[in-house]
């Protein structure tokens, strides 16, 4: 059964393990760590006490923005990034926010769909975004509630 909590400090280094493995440029450890510092909220979804998969949203009302998203590679496509989108949106209602924002790689279909099944629409590339060999543009989408 999957459950979904707040982010607890003894998650950060499960929760990292999945960053890393899942984000082709990952956050630093600091920056990963220290972002709950600065007011970010953070989720996470475990089976068995396991963490599967993690969100991170910064909330200023009355907008949120969805700082990154990601659940383990053996678990995609069983409903935990579902999940972790539907407690993100539920929070952020009773936060009284009405606006959810996010980048996404231009390239990352797979995300791309699942944000468009969750009503994010599409609203603008911002072009070479992401740093790299290959700088890579984004793509900015938002919910509206
Ligand atoms: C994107 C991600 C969070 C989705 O999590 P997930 O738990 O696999 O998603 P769900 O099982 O809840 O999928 C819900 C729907 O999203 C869409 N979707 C999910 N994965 C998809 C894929 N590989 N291809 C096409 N559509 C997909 C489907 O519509 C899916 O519904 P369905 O399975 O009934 O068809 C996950 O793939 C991931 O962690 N990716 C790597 C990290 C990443 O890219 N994060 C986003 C950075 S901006």
């Amino acid at each position: 059964m999957f459950e979904i909590s707040l982010l607890d400090r003894a998650d950060l280094d499960e929760a990292y393990e999945i960053e890393l493995s899942t984000n082709p440029t990952p956050w630093s450890y600091e920056n990963f760590t220290s972002s709950f510092k600065v007011g970010h909220h953070g989720l996470v979804c475990k089976e068995n006490n396991l963490i599967i998969g993690f969100l991170i949203f910064s909330p200023i009302k009355p907008e949120a923005h969805l700082l990154s998203i990601a659940v383990k590679e053996t678990h995609e496509r069983r409903g935990i990034g579902s999940l972790l989108i539907s407690s993100m949106n539920k929070q952020c209602k009773a936060m009284g926010i009405t606006q959810v924002f996010l980048e996404v790689r231009a390239g990352n279909d797979k995300a791309i769909s699942f944000y468009e099944g969750h009503n994010f629409l599409k609203d603008a590339i911002r072009e070479k975004y992401y740093s790299g060999d290959v700088p890579e543009d984004a793509l900015l989408m938002s919910l509206s509630f």
